[in-house]
């Protein structure tokens, strides 16, 4: 039996993670471009110490009994909704994700979608594409100005205050914010505002998503939240598209209710090729891709091998999603 110890990783991840972990671990790896599937997953759980999963690999309580030596589950993401983080600490397991090094990707990608949506980018290039641009136009592809509106951030943490920046210092924006923690930052360098979700979403001409998604953010934003918005909205999310009641938002663009929407997560991803908000000029939609840099996705590959590895190990997290597992962590 190797002294190493004895590791998954759900999918082929940048080389600069894959090395570190192949040097420390005995790893298998998952080639296949898709997730394994859950029978598989189960499966590989049964005899090995440390899991790097993905957000598709869905870790709840059934899954982790299977999981009888598992010490740690390293996510290479920073959301972890796809895992029962409890579940884990009830078992003494250790979950790991990847904070801080995509903060700048992803603000950039939500920025990215709220421009394109906001002057109409996606529509006007299929207009291109298909032969319909006959002459510059007075009154066509009409948008929305960007420079001193008000940009409502709905979540004040890294990737938030990071848009907000953004619009603040190039745009000229004013900022409003909800989160259930005052970011003192945000007010302090942006003139930031924390105000209630209803009035973030009467004030703000565009609406960007940065929340959690847990049961108490499930669904925060649908039809009552769409009729509280301006007709010339701009709805963003690159959270977690069950943030979104995902029908109230095809009804929303569709009627007008509000501008546009701009998405990089849906519900489910991918969402279903008969979704009527695939059917609509006024969505732009990217497959679940705010981190996909090059620089960004080596960074988190990294600090997922090394919170894998310091799970297997015994050692603290670098990023350690549940520190209060320490005292009764599996050896
Ligand atoms: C991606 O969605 C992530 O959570 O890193």
């Amino acid at each position: 039996m190797s002294a190493k110890g004895k590791v998954f990783v759900s999918r082929i991840i940048p080389e600069a993670g894959l090395a570190l972990i192949r040097a420390a671990c005995n790893a298998e790896i998952w080639e296949d471009p898709l997730p394994p599937p859950a029978d598989v997953l189960r499966s590989k759980l049964a005899d090995i110490d440390g899991l790097v999963s993905l957000l598709t690999d869905k870790l709840d309580a059934a899954v982790l009994d299977h999981a009888p030596r598992l010490k740690v589950v390293s996510n290479f993401a920073v959301g972890f909704n796809n895992i029962d983080v409890p579940a884990c600490t009830a078992r003494g397991i250790a979950v790991g994700n990847t904070p801080g090094v995509l903060t700048d990707a992803t603000a950039d990608m939500a920025f990215c979608l709220l421009i394109a949506a906001a002057r109409r980018v996606v529509e006007g290039h299929q207009y291109t594409l298909s032969g319909a641009w006959k002459t510059w136009e007075p009154l066509g592809h009409l948008g929305q100005d960007l420079a001193g509106r008000t940009i409502g951030i709905v979540g004040m943490g890294r990737i938030g205050y990071a848009l907000a920046r953004r619009c603040q210092r190039g745009w000229d924006m004013k900022v409003l914010y909800h989160d259930v923690y005052k970011n003192a930052n945000a007010e302090s360098e942006l003139g930031a505002k924390q105000v209630d979700l209803p009035t973030l979403l009467r004030e703000s001409d565009f609406v960007s998503l940065h929340a959690d998604l847990n049961d108490a953010t499930r669904g925060m934003i649908g039809a009552a939240q769409f009729k509280r918005m301006k007709r010339s909205a701009v709805l963003i999310n690159t959270a977690r598209g069950p943030l979104v009641d995902q029908k109230a938002l095809a009804d929303a663009l569709k009627s007008g209710t509000i501008f546009a929407a701009s998405l990089d997560v849906t519900d489910p991803e991918p969402p279903s090729m008969d979704d009527p908000l695939l059917k609509l000029p006024n969505v732009v939609i990217a497959p679940h891709i705010a981190s996909a840099t090059v620089e960004t996705r080596n960074r988190m590959a990294e600090i997922c091998a090394k919170n894998l590895i310091a799970g297997v190990t015994g050692q603290p997290l670098p990023a350690w999603v549940n520190p209060e597992v320490a005292p009764k962590r599996r050896t």
